[in-house]
């Protein structure tokens, strides 16, 4: 086993909050065992391009409460092709990185994986609002992204209930309703719309309109973005209902923000633990929280793996909002 002696941090993909703190841990618990840490900007292509630059202790100071990344994020296509990665691996070993921290996403533990293919140590930090990550329970910057969510929703609550409304907010989540379920169930919304179930809008204008009969005048409803055009489900309600309906769009405030405590906590635990990892010359391992309990995963099973929504959660977030 050859023992590794620089690892090199970057984060790829849509930002999370608490990817600051992931880093922080992981460069803090590599200097700890006396390791020489490197930070590389803008993901997989500050990589190819050699964006490089030395990390001490006091590199990572005062980052730990700060929604966003310091090394910056990118989407890299160049880095799926051979010929990216192969780049991607001289540039490692040009700049003496035995071995990367990846915090990302699937599409970026891809990757990462390719780059362990290619002989250089590498693990995964799952870093991503969606929660999308099937082999893990729990994603850095979900829970911070959430209460964002639930912040926004009870203020369009207030000025839905002034008005008499229906309000459908669109939250993010790409193609899974993980976060809309969530804020769904922590916002009581009438209805929540996740793309991991058929769309059936006459339920939805049905519930809206027995709760109507029994006195509720305004009514929340929490659609992923997954789930198609909203601004059409926004109007489609009005038709079928007859009551006025706005549509907002959360976007990406979800996305920003100062970490949780559950955000910080994790990604400090899943650095440290990553880190670890490393030093014991483990390769090619995602690190993931599962029942709780922080473990560690290879690649190749990890992405094999389905991940299913709550659907005790969900059918008792309904059986509430009537
Ligand atoms: O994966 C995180 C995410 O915020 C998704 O929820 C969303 O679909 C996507 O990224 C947006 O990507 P971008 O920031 O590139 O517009």
């Amino acid at each position: 086993m050859k023992e590794i002696k620089t690892i090199g941090i970057l984060t790829s993909g849509g930002d999370a909050p608490g990817m600051n703190a992931a880093i922080r841990a992981v460069a803090r618990t590599a200097l700890y065992n006396n390791l020489r840490v490197v930070g590389i900007r803008r993901g997989f292509a500050g990589l190819i391009n050699g964006d490089i630059f030395e990390m001490n202790l006091r590199s990572v100071k005062n980052i730990i409460m700060l929604g966003g990344t310091f090394l910056y994020s990118a989407r890299c296509p160049e880095f799926m092709t051979e010929s990216g990665v192969q780049r991607g691996t001289e540039i490692c070993k040009e700049a003496g990185i035995d071995a990367v921290c990846v915090l990302g996403g699937d599409g970026s533990f891809k990757g990462a994986a390719a780059l362990a293919e290619h002989g250089i140590q590498c693990i995964g930090i799952p870093c991503t609002i969606d929660n999308d990550i099937s082999a893990s329970d729990y994603t850095i910057g979900f829970d911070t992204a959430v209460n964002t969510a639930i912040d926004m929703v009870d203020r369009i609550r207030d000025t839905s209930q002034s008005h008499d409304r229906c309000s459908v907010v669109e939250v993010m989540g790409r193609h899974a309703g993980y976060i809309a379920l969530e804020t769904g169930v922590s916002c009581g919304a009438t209805a929540i719309l996740v793309p991991e179930l058929p769309l059936d809008l006459d339920s939805v204008s049905d519930k809206i309109l027995t709760s109507l009969r029994s006195g509720k005048q305004n009514f929340i409803i929490v659609a992923a973005e997954g789930v198609g055009d909203t601004s059409k489900i926004a109007e489609e309600i009005q038709k079928k209902v007859g009551i006025e309906t706005r549509l907002t769009v959360l976007g990406h405030v979800q996305r920003g923000g100062h970490p949780t405590a559950k955000d910080r906590s994790i990604a400090s635990f899943m650095g440290h633990y990553g880190v670890e990892l490393l030093l014991k010359g483990k390769s090619n391992r995602v690190i993931v929280s599962q029942n709780g309990k922080i473990m560690d995963l290879d690649f190749k099973s990890a992405f094999n793996m389905t991940k299913h929504l709550d659907m005790e959660l969900y059918r008792a977030s309904q059986e509430i909002s009537i």
